[in-house]
């Protein structure tokens, strides 16, 4: 019996789901019909990370930047996310997903804010799939309302300012609940973070692919977790350090 060195499936996937408008574009369809493809795209994947045993699911969904875009294209993807939330979360409450929004929700209007803490709430006893949608998210804005709210709790700001801990930091990060990302995925081809997980992706294993979001099928998932099931991840060692703990590991 072979046994394995390596952890063969991620325990958390993130994903930058790019594409969407160069899929439309290309079909001479309007950018919109590219997002609403891409909501398939999204459910399909959800089932296929549930199958594969991915623990947690993190999806770029809206970043602090998207805010940018064409007033109409900013309020269609508002209304899918209202669609969304109100027609799956039933779905996700059968195959034992619980789903968190993590972003600066403020900047939503209440509705949407509402339908998110309901969907939180309908899907926390779950415990199959943590997924996590990142909307009107940014790193940047992660790690700058982590400090804040360090410095808020702090009882003496200048005892923080000297001791303050790369942990103590990463426990106010949206995503503290979650161990950081072992693989991130980016569809659409372009070779770039975007604002995604600053912090968090430090260490992650970077797969870039050309497919469109709306072409990202279970197979597409599959093709990504086979290329991460190849990865040494060394972590600043050399490749004997851990191949030796590995033995060790198998040992023990
Ligand atoms: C990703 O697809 C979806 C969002 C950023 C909301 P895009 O809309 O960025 O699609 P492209 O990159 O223009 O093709
Ligand atoms: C990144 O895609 C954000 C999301 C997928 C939500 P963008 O299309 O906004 O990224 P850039 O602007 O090409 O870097
Ligand atoms: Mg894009």
């Amino acid at each position: 019996m072979t046994r394995q060195t390596r952890p063969t499936v991620p325990r958390h996937v993130a994903i930058i789901m790019d594409g969407n408008g160069r899929w439309a574009t290309a079909r001479h369809l309007p950018r919109v019909a590219g997002h609403s493809r891409g909501v398939d795209a999204v459910r399909a994947v959800i089932e296929q990370a549930g199958r594969r045993g991915v623990e947690y699911l993190t999806l770029f969904a809206f970043s602090s930047e998207n805010w940018k875009r064409p007033q109409d294209e900013v309020s269609t993807l508002m209304r899918l996310f209202v669609n969304a939330l109100q027609k799956e979360v039933g779905r996700l409450g059968e195959n034992g997903v619980r789903m968190r929004v993590v972003g600066e929700l403020a900047a939503f209007d209440s509705q949407l804010q509402s339908l998110i803490r309901d969907a939180e709430r309908q899907t926390m006893h779950n415990s199959r799939l943590q997924l996590t949608i990142c909307a009107s998210y940014g790193g940047r804005w992660d790690i700058v309302q982590s400090v804040r709210s360090l410095i808020a709790a702090a009882a003496d700001p200048r005892e923080l300012a000297r001791a303050l801990t790369e942990r103590q930091l990463a426990e106010h990060l949206g995503l503290a609940f979650a161990p950081d990302p072992d693989l991130l995925i980016r569809t659409g081809g372009e070779q770039r973070i975007s604002n995604f997980l600053l912090w968090q992706c430090a260490y992650s294993e970077l797969y870039f692919t050309h497919t469109l979001w709306p072409d990202f099928d279970a197979a597409a998932f599959d093709a990504a977790l086979a290329w991460f099931a190849t990865r040494e991840r060394r972590f600043g060692q050399t490749s004997a350090q851990v191949s030796r703990s590995a033995a060790e590991q198998l040992r023990a």
